[in-house]
């Protein structure tokens, strides 16, 4: 959608104000809480990701037609950050840490072995299905296990990346 049909919609993006979704009404009523005020741009985008999890396309359109921003400008902003992303979440979420001792024990081996087995393009992204974002992080405070991985709140020690496919089938 260009900046010239951002701008002749009245009311939210999608333009169906009396129907709006949850997501888009917390869109709408985010955005506006901040509309007209100076540095807008970060207090909304970190608004908007812990609403929804994430940054959708509907929503960066929105804050580009308040703000009176270029759209690209605000995805520039949002993929400059870690803390943004503009997929949701995955139904699991696997941290591998790469913290020292981690590292040092093979942990990269099973990063890889991760965005392989997952088909993902690395941290921070998660498979087609929706079924797991992949994170790398720092240490987990446990690296008398390392290399360590987590799954939500599954915690797997001393792990060998042939072991992967494995664990994967638990959340399968
Ligand atoms: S370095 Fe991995 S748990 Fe500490």
């Amino acid at each position: 959608m260009s900046q010239a049909e951002l701008k002749t919609n009245e009311g939210c993006c999608c333009g169906q104000d009396k129907e709006m979704s949850p997501e888009v009404k917390k869109v709408y009523d985010i955005v506006q809480t901040h509309k007209g005020q100076k540095g807008a741009l970060m207090p909304i985008l970190n608004e908007i990701q812990d609403a929804l999890g994430y940054l959708p396309r509907f929503a960066m359109e929105e804050v580009s037609k308040t703000l009176d921003m270029p759209l690209a400008e605000i995805y520039g902003v949002a993929t400059f950050y870690s803390r943004f992303t503009l997929k949701p979440r995955g139904e699991h979420t696997i941290s591998v840490c790469l913290g020292t001792a981690c590292y040092v024990k093979g942990s990269k081996d099973v990063f890889d072995k991760l965005v392989e087995e997952l088909k993902v393009k690395g941290s921070g992204d998660t498979t087609e299905d929706g079924k797991f974002t992949l994170d790398a992080t720092r240490c987990l405070g446990c690296c008398g296990l390392a290399p360590v991985i987590t799954i939500d709140e599954d915690v797997y020690g001393k792990v060998v990346p042939n072991e992967i496919s494995n664990i994967l089938k638990k959340y399968q």
